[in-house]
């Protein structure tokens, strides 16, 4: 009987719309065949079992002529019946389960239309090994009205709709100067200083540096007059969304970096956002399986994890997309929110991680770039200049983000690399005093 009941419910599942017709049947066959039971208690028919009573549904319910004799009978079937209206209420929480799922999954395929109606055409998957996904995002339709003065400025020194720019305020005067001699050294046409205080400003005049000055009305820029380095940070994501609304690919760099080559020669741009890393060799840098051993958990003690070095948030080139600028906004958002956060960290929690309940991730596309190229300052002190082979070959930029000696660092790695002088890093330490 329970397993012709589950029957039962199994079909109902399928045919939700019934159920309710079917337990009225059920009741009325009952009622009727009790009363005929009654009425006629030799039987209607002897010679038929009373399965043929009209309106009986096909149920696995068989009432035979002596089931109402007893009043045993009758409250075994009246539990039957409360059993089966009981299930009925479980199927209508699962009715409006489903139909919740099916809400749900109607809205995904709503966000999922309308970004192929942006992207294009809808395709078959070819063959294997053949398909690719989309990783470069088209860029925004540049406008200039956000801000016509910086349009102008870009217009004239940015090439090829991209340009290099480095924040700097007074605090940072010497390593500016260094900063930008590079660059003008290695013969890079297309970067900006955005002054943040006159003292910079006039630096860049007095020097033909390309040089930006924000309007003195803008409530943030009480921060770039006197903030330290984390404040100048959130600052710099703010700024950033301009040249990226305009329509430009931003190379942003800090001012603790020496330029050795053009690094517009060495980029892919095929990424939201393409960034040095503070890793220090292929797996730090690009990514990882670190296994994490946990004995008590006898044969599955080992949970493997996925680690990659963060990203630095002080030279990353980034191309003017939606997934960029929402990038920018996120960061800037949340450092205006959390005041002991820090931007590297921030912009790297807002690149990597996932969706997840009650988080939408970021779809940014992004990409590490080559670490011995895009050097940080600990793979050049504690790995390059000691590897004979390795020290022969020119990074694009070295980032001195490892070392508070900063200013030293810069310049030596400059004797090194540009002026021939083989013992130029000797003198510093691996790392710093402690
Ligand atoms: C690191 O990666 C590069 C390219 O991704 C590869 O050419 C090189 O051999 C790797 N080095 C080591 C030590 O695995």
């Amino acid at each position: 009987m329970a397993g012709r009941r589950d029957g039962l419910v199994l079909r109902e599942k399928l045919q939700g719309s019934r159920r309710s017709r079917i337990a009225v049947a059920i009741t009325l066959g009952i009622l009727l065949g009790c009363a005929l039971t009654l009425l006629y208690p030799g039987g209607l028919f002897s010679s038929d079992p009373p399965a043929r009573l009209p309106h009986r549904p096909k149920s696995d319910l068989q009432i035979d002529s002596s089931s109402c004799e007893s009043e045993e009978r009758v409250n075994a079937l009246k539990s039957d019946i409360a059993s089966l209206s009981e299930k009925n209420v479980d199927l209508k929480k699962q009715v409006r389960e489903l139909q919740e799922k099916l809400r749900m999954a109607e809205q995904g395929q709503d966000n999922a239309q309308k970004q192929f109606l942006v992207l294009g055409e809808q395709h078959k998957a070819g063959p294997f090994g053949t398909v690719k996904g989309l990783r470069t995002n088209p860029t925004v339709m540049p406008d200039e009205s956000v801000n016509q003065r910086l349009a102008k400025l870009l217009e004239e020194v940015a090439i090829r709709k991209e340009i290099i720019v480095a924040l700097a305020n007074s605090n940072v005067k010497d390593m500016l100067e260094v900063w930008f001699t590079s660059i003008k050294k290695v013969g890079i046409p297309n970067y900006l200083v955005v002054a943040l205080d006159n003292e910079i400003a006039e630096l860049c005049q007095s020097n033909e540096v390309p040089m930006y000055k924000r309007d003195p009305d803008q409530d943030i820029d009480s921060i770039g007059k006197t903030g330290g380095n984390h404040a100048v940070s959130g600052l710099k994501f703010r700024i950033l969304r301009e040249f990226l609304q305009l329509g430009y690919s931003v190379l942003l760099s800090d001012v603790d970096i020496v330029y050795l080559q053009n690094p517009f020669d060495h980029l892919y741009r095929d990424s939201d956002v393409e960034s040095m890393t503070d890793g220090h060799n292929n797996r730090t840098a690009y990514g990882y399986n670190d296994v994490f051993d946990e004995p008590g958990m006898g044969w599955a003690r080992y949970a493997h994890t996925m680690r990659i070095w963060v990203y630095n948030s002080g030279f990353f080139y980034i191309r003017p997309t939606i997934p960029s600028i929402e990038l920018l906004d996120r960061v800037a958002g949340r450092l205006s929110r959390e005041t002991n956060s820090w931007d590297q960290a921030v912009f790297n929690e807002e690149l990597f991680f996932p969706s997840h309940p009650g988080y939408e991730g970021l779809h940014a596309a992004k990409r590490t770039m080559d670490h011995y190229l895009f050097m940080n300052s600990k793979v050049l002190f504690k790995e390059v200049r000691k590897d004979a082979d390795l020290s022969k070959l020119k990074p694009v930029i070295v980032h001195v983000n490892y070392h508070p000696d900063k200013l030293p660092r810069m310049k030596a790695v400059i004797e090194f690399y540009d002026n021939g002088k083989k013992d130029a890093l000797q003198s510093f330490p691996d790392g710093s005093e402690w």
